[in-house]
């Protein structure tokens, strides 16, 4: 029997692990396999996986299970685990879960592909070796796990290889990439997994980043997002010189088809003003900041080992707001930390009051084994409170939202052109000549309006004319 060259890849957490998957993408088609958008008529299911909350790890085994049954009838798949669960749980993986073959963390990315062709080869061999009654024998597995440490230089190398040979391939979002400035995270806030399954900092040489970024545009690449953890803390000798974030957008903003730049995300420490500078002088550094305060609470930030204070936070929204007046800020947080009281939160929900969030990603504390806070501090935060305080987070932001994109009635925004919206994909008898279409600001609002195929790919100038708290529409 031969196991279908065709795969699905479902992608969970964040755009690291997106790019990621783009990676692969283009690795397992440079291999002769065909991507597919369903599991059901694949012969290789890959999950990327994210270990920030528990929620996202419970999801995969769920996902991961509806395999099983399949996998022990027909022995017809390789299912694939990777991202940062991978790198976490490892071998746990393959012991407890018998339809998983290949299991992959973010540091190995390069040698996937052999992986899932020798499961696939000795998934095949047994189909030819065996009489059926040897149905339910344990396969054997040519090392079906790569995990490693994420912190030796030759590791670092090979997946420098990685992400500087890729080529565009990519069917999700064919104007914008991800690239990676860095990698790993060294701030070790006391609730937070990331250090532990992507590693300490590691910064990328700015002629890769930029040489990168040069090829992409080559591709028909519009818009770059520039990634890191703390994508701020990058720095980068060269010459004697030590260069950071603000440099890398300087050397990308000269490449000619590039048209727009983003970074995320930043960290509330370190942040070099000449970036909300470049933001005003230079029509392609788009004008939006994620930066992620966690909490409002300046007690809160030192039990989460955040080095900066509430103050410092401010003030860098301050200038954010004196430099690039109609600068986008998104921000995340955490309800219902260790310790956290109704006065903790009640400071939580001023500080978003005051920034006033074009949108926030907020969930609340799930304790990750292996960190710190899990270890030492108690989570003592009932579950009804902790989604109490989400709510009223949420309620809040969303009111905040309504507001704030009620004021883009009437005027006209720059918006990238993605593609067909929603409505136009679902109506597959859509006229190609007049559709509507979505795409976004620079300040990453989305914005639905009517237009053609043509200016799919282009920057256009749209009126807003309705808005909600999600969407505008021109
Ligand atoms: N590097 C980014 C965030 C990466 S994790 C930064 O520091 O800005 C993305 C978000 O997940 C975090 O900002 C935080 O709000 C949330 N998060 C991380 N660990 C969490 C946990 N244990 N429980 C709940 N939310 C968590
Ligand atoms: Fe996690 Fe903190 Fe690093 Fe962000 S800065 S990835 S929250 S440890
Ligand atoms: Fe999740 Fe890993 Fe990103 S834990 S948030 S996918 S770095």
């Amino acid at each position: 029997m031969k196991i279908k060259n065709k795969f699905y890849i479902e992608t969970m957490g964040c755009q690291m692990n997106k790019l990621d998957s783009d990676l692969v993408i283009a690795q397992l088609s440079d291999d002769g396999f065909d991507r597919i958008e369903n599991p059901d008529d694949a012969g290789v299911i890959i999950f990327n996986t994210c270990s920030v909350r528990q929620h996202a790890e419970d999801k995969v085994l769920t996902k991961v299970n509806q395999f099983k049954k399949r996998y022990q009838q027909h022995r017809d798949v390789i299912i694939a685990i990777i991202g940062c669960m991978a790198q976490r749980m490892g071998q746990q993986l393959l012991d407890e879960n018998p339809q998983v073959a290949v299991v992959c963390g973010p540091g190995q990315l390069h040698e996937l592909s052999d992986l899932i062709q020798n499961a696939v080869a000795s998934l095949e061999d047994e189909h030819q070796k065996l009489a059926p009654q040897s149905e339910g024998r344990r396969k054997k597995k040519a090392n079906p796990q790569r995990i490693v440490s994420l912190n030796n230089p030759e590791q670092q190398e090979l997946m420098e290889q990685l992400d500087s040979t890729r080529t565009h391939r990519d069917f999700d979002h064919p104007f914008m990439a991800y690239v990676r400035v860095m990698k790993g995270c060294n701030n070790f806030c006391h609730y937070c997994i990331v250090p532990y399954v992507r590693g300490r900092e590691y910064y990328r040489p700015i002629e890769n980043i930029v040489d990168e970024c040069k090829r992409l545009a080559d591709d028909g690449i519009k818009e770059i997002i520039l990634l890191g953890q703390a994508v701020n803390s990058y720095k980068y000798i060269e010459k004697g010189k030590t260069l950071n974030l603000a440099d890398v957008i300087e050397r990308v903003n000269e490449i000619d088809s590039v048209q727009r730049i983003r970074f995320v995300t930043s960290y509330p420490r370190d942040f070099d003003y000449r970036i909300f500078e470049m933001m005003a002088a230079m029509p392609k550094v788009c004008s939006y900041l994620h930066m992620p305060a966690q909490t409002g609470s300046g007690k809160m930030l030192k039990a989460m080992n955040r080095h900066y204070t509430i103050g410092r936070y401010d003030e860098i929204i301050e200038k954010a707001r004196e430099i690039v007046p109609d600068i986008a800020i998104a921000g995340d947080f955490i309800a219902g930390y260790c310790g956290e009281t109704e006065q903790d939160q009640q400071q939580t929900l001023d500080l978003i009051k005051r920034v006033r969030y074009k949108n926030i990603f907020a969930f609340f504390y799930s304790p990750r084994p292996g960190t710190k806070a899990y270890d030492k501090f108690e989570d003592n935060v009932p579950m009804e409170i902790k989604k109490r305080r989400l709510k009223e987070i949420l309620d809040l932001q969303n009111e905040i939202a309504a507001e704030y994109n009620q004021n883009f009635i009437g005027k006209t925004v720059e918006v990238l052109v993605e593609g067909p919206s929603k409505k136009t994909k679902q109506n597959e008898t859509a006229d190609s000549n007049h559709i509507q279409l979505t795409g976004r600001t620079q300040g990453d609002h989305i914005v639905v309006f009517d237009g053609t195929k043509e200016m799919i790919g282009t920057l256009k100038n749209i009126k807003i004319e309705k808005t909600t708290s999600l969407t505008l529409f021109g």
